[in-house]
């Protein structure tokens, strides 16, 4: 039997300490049962754990058609990883009012194998991070993504919240107390844009 369609939940945050990881995982569960009744497998996509250098190839990625045209090991696992994935949702922090360094190199490696590909943006920050989002989103439709509409931001309910963030200590995620309870609909809301994107004739924009 084949195996269902992946979705990579991307961890932008490559920092440490963090709370990249702990949101992205948020995330992934909130969309879990919409993924599951779709015939959809989520998988997590650290980009802690992949620890690509700066950007090091000698070709522009769209003039490379074929893994094999990349000069590095590590960009031909890297694009081997993104090839298996059907469509991503980008969970990324706001550092400045933009998004961090290590989602735009992460990204820049490639080219065909994100190009025509459906995506989401979430971001979180002391304020949501729809400044990071919206940054992030021209980054994805230069490489060709389509990309969803509602793009949820989740901020910081408050100052406590968002020094314990700063820390990478745990945030409350789940149980009755748990924050963002509200934003969830919303994150669902990007998936199903999303999975919408995923049908079958449409366009890849050009931009
Ligand atoms: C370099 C840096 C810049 C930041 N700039 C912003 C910002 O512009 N807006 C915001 O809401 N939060 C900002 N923050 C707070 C982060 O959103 C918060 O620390 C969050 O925990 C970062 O995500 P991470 O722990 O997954 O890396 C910034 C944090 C860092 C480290």
């Amino acid at each position: 039997m084949a195996s269902p369609p992946s979705i990579g939940v991307i961890v932008a945050s490559q920092r440490s300490p963090r709370v990249g990881l702990q949101i992205a995982s948020f995330v992934l569960r909130t969309l879990q049962p919409c993924a599951a009744a779709s015939g959809l497998h989520l998988q997590l996509i650290d980009l802690a754990t992949w620890q690509l250098p700066l950007f090091d190839e000698p070709l522009i990625p769209s003039q490379v058609h074929s893994s094999t045209g990349y000069a590095h090991a590590h960009s031909r696992a890297w694009s081997a990883e993104v090839t298996a994935h059907a469509a991503f949702v980008f969970v990324t922090p706001q550092y400045n009012w933009g998004y961090p360094a290590s989602v735009k190199n992460a990204i820049d490696y490639l080219f065909h194998e994100w190009a025509g590909k459906p995506t989401a943006v979430v971001s979180y920050g002391s304020r949501g991070g729809i400044k990071a989002a919206e940054q992030l989103r021209q980054v994805l439709l230069g490489v060709r993504m389509r990309v969803a509409e509602t793009m949820p931001a989740l901020a910081f309910p408050d100052g406590e919240v968002a020094a314990r963030a700063f820390r990478g200590e745990a945030l409350l995620l789940q149980g009755p107390d748990a924050i963002w309870k509200e934003e969830r609909g919303e994150v669902k809301r990007a998936f199903e844009e999303l999975m919408e994107l995923l049908q079958p004739g449409e366009k890849v924009p050009h931009v």
